[in-house]
């Protein structure tokens, strides 16, 4: 479903991904991992067409995706049907004037009548449990609350791929637990998970792949979770625990 080809980024000068080569399948469930600045959030950003490789190949579907392709506006909703993405900053992803009107947004976009929005807005925001911050502006929420909402925004499209760049940062343990089992869920569903993470602790039983990004900006490794998460000499070695 997902490959890279080759693939290398630079923003201006200074190249961020050097020679990426991967594939994923529908289902799958994959942790990236590696210090900061190694090019995770580079990477999902790649994925979502948010940016274009500089050199070498991304196709989805495989169909090659790039900057001319995601113009045409028919092809760009279809993609973007597909693949939700959870950004790294929340303050980033939130722009309108509720937390309802944030999480109806997508679905409107798509064309679905009001109806279909209402249902969906609220489904999701009764499985994120933010029903009560409703009518609150997204910009006066605290962060764990914004992260919750955009995750919502996120589902309300019922994406077939989950791209979620930290979405453990700022959330309290509670729901750490509660958004691991989440995604555990939809991955059990069938939804592909592609997610960065710092944080070991809270996503027992979810990834059943790990990337490995590494200061100089290659991927060193892809292994399955159990493997790399039990070698510590390898994690040390690269900065990551
Ligand atoms: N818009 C940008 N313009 C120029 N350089 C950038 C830009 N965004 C990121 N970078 C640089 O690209 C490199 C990779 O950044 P990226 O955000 O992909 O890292 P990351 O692995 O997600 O890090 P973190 O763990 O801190 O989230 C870093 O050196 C960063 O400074
Ligand atoms: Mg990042």
């Amino acid at each position: 479903m997902i490959e890279f080809k080759e693939v290398f980024f630079k923003y201006k000068d200074e190249e961020v991904l050097k020679n990426i080569n991967v594939k994923i399948e529908p289902g799958d469930s994959v942790a990236l991992i590696g210090a900061n600045g190694s090019g995770k959030s580079t990477f999902l950003k790649l994925l979502n067409g948010i940016i274009f490789p500089t050199s070498g190949s991304y196709y989805f579907d495989n169909v090659k995706i790039s900057q001319h392709k995601l113009e045409q506006s028919s092809f760009s909703k279809k993609f973007h049907k597909k693949m939700g993405f959870v950004f790294q900053n929340s303050d980033a992803q939130l722009f309108c004037s509720s937390v309802y009107e944030e999480v109806a947004f997508g679905p409107r976009q798509m064309g679905m009548d009001e109806a279909e929005v209402k249902k969906r807005v609220e489904d999701c925001l009764n499985l994120l449990n933010v029903k009560d911050l409703q009518n609150k502006e997204p910009y006066n929420i605290s962060g764990g609350e914004k992260k919750r909402v955009a995750i919502a925004a996120v589902l309300a499209l019922n994406p077939e791929v989950l791209i979620l760049d930290e979405p453990m940062s700022g959330i309290d343990p509670k729901g750490k637990k509660f958004l691991n089992n989440l995604f555990i869920d939809l991955n059990k569903a069938g939804k592909t998970i592609i997610c960065s993470t710092h944080d070991f602790e809270y996503v027992k039983g979810l990834f059943k792949r790990v990337l490995v990004f590494s200061e100089d900006h290659l991927l060193i490794k892809d292994d399955s979770y159990e493997r790399i998460i039990e070698d510590n000499n390898f994690l040390t070695k690269y900065n990551i625990k």
